[in-house]
């Protein structure tokens, strides 16, 4: 039997960090599940880390970890998509498995280094890249690999449902929601990619490929952040029994992808509803298993280092195989134009000088009016038509959010 499997970690932050410790800390279950040890031959970073244990591992030369032959998996934890995705492709031509947690270069290279890995032979998995810990990927492969799916929708970032549990529990702004999600170390000091959704139209990217087996542009995706959501609009979802997420979502449309990040109006009784705080959930609707939903922590050093390391078992047990290509080709490019023929109905707040006119245009009465503000339940419309009543009104309307 193997007595090794040998990786080196690109990045010794949090996620590396998290890896370390848990190859370290649980080698007894490694070795009673993948029947060998696993060694860290090397860590990659900038800097020096003279207080960590594993210090001594640590190099500042790629090199150092492609021309050792006995580093057969290399876990990528640098983020960002430069150098991250050229070390990835220089691994993989080495003929080195890479697992990754890194969304931008999956999302945004997933495709070119899919077939890469299948061309050397090798893996290419990311498990973590999207939901942290919770297994999701995995079985999109495997166990509900049979079915026709109609639709993923996941909350898929931690920060901004952190953000929105807070809006909706204490009454928060939305600013006062960030500066304490900022305190705590749940958003970074700049937190743009998650607050404007472009965190969870990476990840959603990733789920449409394995969904719909088309890996659609980040840039493609209609995407809408949580930015502009008032605490007046978390009241009005409560009051009428619904919660306000941001939502990635893909859904096939006669087999085309409709896919969007956008905060929906959830009805309670929704189990998306009930996720709060840091916590992610990706359910999943197809024919004809029905809904399943994965829940658990999107992110942190442990949940994520469990993801990133459940991705070697296929490896050191399956001989290394790549199950993940036919889902990674990259879509045409009608995703964007697919979002327009997406049907919803819609809460519209405004102010009350615009009563008449959108009353008509909308063919609504108002459903409440107070403090000057006029809100509507609109009837199902696609974005299209949503678009050309409420052109005039543009950067006018105080919110629109669609309902699931
Ligand atoms: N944190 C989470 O909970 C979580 C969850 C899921 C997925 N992820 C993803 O996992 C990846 C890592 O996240 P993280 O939170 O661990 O980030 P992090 O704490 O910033 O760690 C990244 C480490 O990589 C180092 N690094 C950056 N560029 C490098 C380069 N060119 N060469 C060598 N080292 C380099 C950084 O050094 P410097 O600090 O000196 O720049 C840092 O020590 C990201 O793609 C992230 O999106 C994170």
């Amino acid at each position: 039997m193997k007595r090794t499997h040998t990786v080196a970690i690109l990045g010794h932050g949090v996620v590396g960090r998290g890896v370390c410790d848990l190859i370290t800390n649980n080698q007894r279950e490694l070795v009673h599940y993948l029947g060998c040890e696993v060694k860290i031959a090397h860590i990659l970073d900038l800097r020096d880390f003279p207080d960590s244990p594993y210090g001594e591992l640590v190099t500042h030369l790629f090199d150092d970890i492609l021309l050792d032959e006995s580093v057969e998996t290399v876990i990528e934890a640098m983020g960002g998509s430069h150098p991250a995705y050229e070390y990835t492709q220089a691994a993989l031509s080495a003929g080195k498995n890479v697992i990754t947690s890194n969304k931008e270069v999956v999302a945004n290279f997933g495709d070119k280094l899919v077939r890469l890995a299948a061309e050397n032979g090798v893996s290419y998995r990311f498990e973590a890249a999207v939901g942290g810990g919770i297994p999701v990927i995995a079985p999109m492969l495997s166990s509900i690999r049979q079915n026709r799916i109609l639709e993923v929708r996941g909350i898929l970032n931690g920060t901004t449902n952190y953000i929105l549990t807070k809006m909706f529990t204490y009454g928060d702004s939305f600013e006062s929601a960030l500066s304490d999600a900022q305190a705590l170390g749940y958003a970074e000091k700049n937190p743009d990619a998650d607050i404007l959704g472009t965190d969870s139209a990476r990840k959603i990217a990733i789920l449409t490929a394995l969904a719909l087996d088309m890996l659609p542009s980040v840039d493609e995706i209609h995407t809408e952040g949580i930015t502009g959501i008032r605490a007046s609009d978390v009241r009005f979802a409560e009051s009428i029994g619904h919660r306000i997420k941001l939502l990635g979502r893909c859904i096939s449309n006669g087999g085309k992808p409709v896919v969007c990040v956008a905060p929906f109006l959830i009805p309670c009784e929704s189990p998306l509803a009930s996720v709060n705080g840091v916590y992610n959930a990706v359910e999943i609707v197809a024919e004809p298993l029905g809904n399943v939903m994965f829940y658990g922590q999107g992110a942190g050093a442990g949940a994520t280092a469990s993801a990133i390391v459940g991705d070697m078992i296929p490896i050191v047990t399956g001989g290394g195989y790549n199950p993940i290509v036919p889902g990674f080709n990259r879509a045409e490019h009608f995703i964007r134009a697919e979002f327009s023929t997406f049907s919803s109905r819609f809460y519209i707040a405004a102010d009350e000088r615009h009563r008449d006119e959108l009353t008509v245009l909308l063919e609504a009465e108002p459903y409440s009016e107070e403090g000057g503000e006029v809100v509507y339940i609109t009837k199902e419309m696609t974005e299209k038509e949503m678009d050309a009543l409420t052109e005039r009104f543009e950067g006018e309307l105080l919110s629109k959010i669609r309902f699931i």
